[in-house]
C-alpha cells in the first residue's frame, strides 16, 4: 500500500483484495507516530503497550481510558494520513454501554478505530459499536488483558480443539462487524488459514508471515524494550543506529513479506 493518500477501512480491505500488506507499529507520542507516518507505515496502534514500554507496570491492566485517550491525541496531533487504531484498556468494554462511552471518548480523541481483546463475548459489542459508526479492530490469541487467567505469555491455537475454535470466533467477530483482525501468538498455519477465510484484513503479531498486515511494538522494533519478544527483529541494530531507517526497514520489510522470517516466528 502507499501513504500518499488518507487510510481509511476501505482502502485497507481493498489492499487486501489486490494482495498487498500493510504495516502498523505502536505509538504513543506526537513524535513516533509522525517519524511512522513518514517511514511508510501506515497503521498507528495507541496499544496499552504503554502500560508497560512508557509507564514501566509489570502488565496492560493499570492503564485507563484517561491514559489512552491522552495518548491517542498526542499521536492525533503528529499524523495526517495514518490511520490511528487506540486500544480498549481493561474493563472498560465489559458491558456494551461501557464500550460504547469508551469507544466515543477515543474517537473524540483522534482514533479512526478501537481494538477490543476476546472471543465469541465481544461480539455483540462488536455489533453495537460498528452499526453506530465505530470500527472496530478484533484481537484474538495471548490477550495479554487476561494474563492472570491464561497464567502467562505463550501461543494459543496449538491443539486442534483451540484452532478449531479460533477459527470459528474470527469468523462470528468478522460477521458481528470488525473491520479488522488482529492475532496475537497464534501458529503461522493457523494464521495463514484464518487470513484465507476472513474478507477483512488480518494483522499479526508473533503469527507467522501469511497475514495480510504485521504490529510490532515500536520498542520492540528499535531494540530498546526491558524484554524484547523472539519474534521482534532489532531494525536499529541492522540500520546503522538510525530510527527513520529502522522505521522504512520494517515498513518495507512487512510489505515484501520478508519480515517476519522463519527466525522470527514462534513455533
Ligand atoms: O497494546 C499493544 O501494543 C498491542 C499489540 C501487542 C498488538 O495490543
Amino acid at each position: 500500500m502507499s501513504l500518499s493518500k488518507k487510510v481509511t477501512v476501505r482502502s485497507l480491505k481493498l489492499g487486501k483484495s489486490k494482495g498487498e500488506k500493510f504495516a502498523m507499529i505502536t505509538s504513543y507520542d506526537a513524535t513516533f507516530a509522525r517519524l511512522s507516518e513518514e517511514a511508510g507505515i501506515e497503521c498507528l496502534l495507541v496499544g496499552d503497550s504503554l502500560g508497560n514500554v512508557v509507564q514501566g507496570q509489570d502488565s496492560t491492566l493499570p492503564v485507563t481510558i484517561e491514559d489512552m485517550c491522552y495518548h491517542t491525541s498526542c499521536v492525533a496531533k503528529g499524523v495526517n494520513r495514518a490511520l490511528i487504531v487506540a486500544d480498549m484498556p481493561f474493563m472498560s468494554y465489559s458491558s456494551p454501554e461501557l464500550a460504547f462511552d469508551n469507544a466515543a471518548a477515543l474517537m473524540q480523541s483522534g482514533a479512526h478505530m478501537v481494538k477490543m481483546e476476546g472471543g465469541a463475548w465481544v461480539a455483540g459489542t462488536i455489533a453495537l459499536l460498528t452499526e453506530r459508526g465505530i470500527p472496530v479492530c478484533a484481537h484474538m490469541g495471548l490477550l495479554p488483558q487476561s494474563v492472570n487467567k491464561i497464567g502467562g505469555y505463550r501461543l494459543h491455537g496449538k491443539t486442534k480443539t483451540e484452532a478449531k475454535k479460533m477459527l470459528a470466533e474470527t469468523k462470528l467477530l468478522e460477521e458481528a462487524g470488525a473491520d479488522l483482525m488482529l492475532l496475537e501468538m497464534v501458529p503461522a498455519q493457523l494464521a495463514g488459514q484464518i487470513t484465507q477465510k476472513l474478507k477483512v484484513p488480518v494483522i499479526g503479531i508473533g503469527a507467522g508471515n501469511q497475514t495480510d498486515a504485521q504490529v510490532l511494538v515500536c520498542y520492540d522494533l528499535l531494540g530498546v524494550s526491558g524484554y524484547i519478544p523472539r519474534f521482534a527483529n532489532n531494525f536499529l541494530h541492522s540500520n546503522n543506529g538510525s530510527i527513520q531507517e529502522a522505521l522504512a526497514a520494517y515498513a518495507t520489510a512487512v510489505k515484501n513479506g520478508s519480515f517476519p522470517d522463519e527466525a522470527h516466528t514462534p513455533g
